[in-house]
């Protein structure tokens, strides 16, 4: 796999030629637009083009119309293009990102991504974690969803229990979201975070069955501060559960889906307590 290249392989771009340049227009666009591939040879075959309003409805047009097939099955190789995004543009590259969280939020009516972030940074301070790791929990969480973008909006927005089929596609949404991080170098740190947002402290939990302390203590407070905004949102498809039962769901899964230090830390500060 072709690595990220080093900021003096890069091209520098003079201010007169940049508004010749594609991939200064595409990042100064109002709209977010990620240049992705879908095969190995990394070569870009379309953009993504979103447009807060539509998504995920738009991009997932989009992206049957590059593929011409469904794309449960072609998503899962789909790459983000590894290509030369302009260093000064990195961090528009993270904001776009950003940008596509809370359009993932808009589209079942939920806050979603900014109470996770609410609460993992609470955790995470209440744990007394570093500046540095706290601001990497804040954006992780910020971004934890970002994958769902490619999962079809029937799926997500579904009142019902999923199908075998239907959980397997969702259950690809936190490697998407990694996959849409790996070109900003900024980010590096944060990806693994996003990854394993879905382990479980048993091993239980996807994409890669860690266990315990092997999932990086970022992701199992991203995971704790998930569940309780997923349990206490009220969705458009369908209705919250209390702080009181939601809290009772967090001790029934410490030290099984959650780690039960982050649980611990979590039921203190809905109780007002400091640790
Ligand atoms: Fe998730
Ligand atoms: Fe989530």
């Amino acid at each position: 796999m072709k690595k990220y290249p080093n900021d003096s392989d890069l091209p520098t771009i003079e201010q007169k030629d940049q508004d010749k340049n594609p991939w200064v227009q595409i990042f100064q666009t109002q709209n977010l637009m990620i240049p992705i591939e879908l095969n190995t040879k990394e070569r870009i075959v379309g953009l993504f083009v979103f447009e807060n309003q539509d998504l995920p409805v738009g991009g997932q047009r989009h992206l049957l119309d590059i593929t011409g097939t469904p794309f449960t099955t072609q998503l899962a190789s789909m790459k983000v293009f590894y290509g030369p995004i302009i260093p000064s543009l990195q961090k528009n590259y993270e904001m776009a990102l950003i940008k596509l969280a809370d359009s993932i939020d808009k589209c079942d009516g939920s806050m979603h991504s900014d109470e996770t972030s609410l609460w993992a940074l609470r955790i995470a301070e209440q744990m007394g974690l570093g500046r540095e790791e706290i601001k990497q929990i804040k954006l992780a969480s910020k971004l934890h969803d970002i994958g769902k973008v490619v999962v079809p909006r029937q799926i997500l927005t579904k009142p019902g229990p999923l199908s075998k089929d239907e959980w397997d596609i969702i259950r690809r949404h936190p490697g998407y979201g990694s996959t849409l991080m790996e070109p900003a170098k900024s980010l590096e740190a944060v990806r693994p975070l996003v990854h394993a947002h879905h382990e479980q402290y048993s091993g239980a939990g996807y994409p890669d069955g860690l266990r315990g302390e092997n999932i990086p203590l970022g992701a199992r407070i991203i995971a704790v501060a998930d569940a309780f905004s997923t349990m206490t949102i009220r969705r458009i498809y369908r209705n919250s559960i209390s702080v009181e039962a939601s809290k009772m769901e967090l001790i029934r899964g410490r030290g099984t889906q959650f780690d039960p230090d982050v649980v611990d830390h979590m039921l203190a500060l809905l109780s007002g307590k400091n640790k």
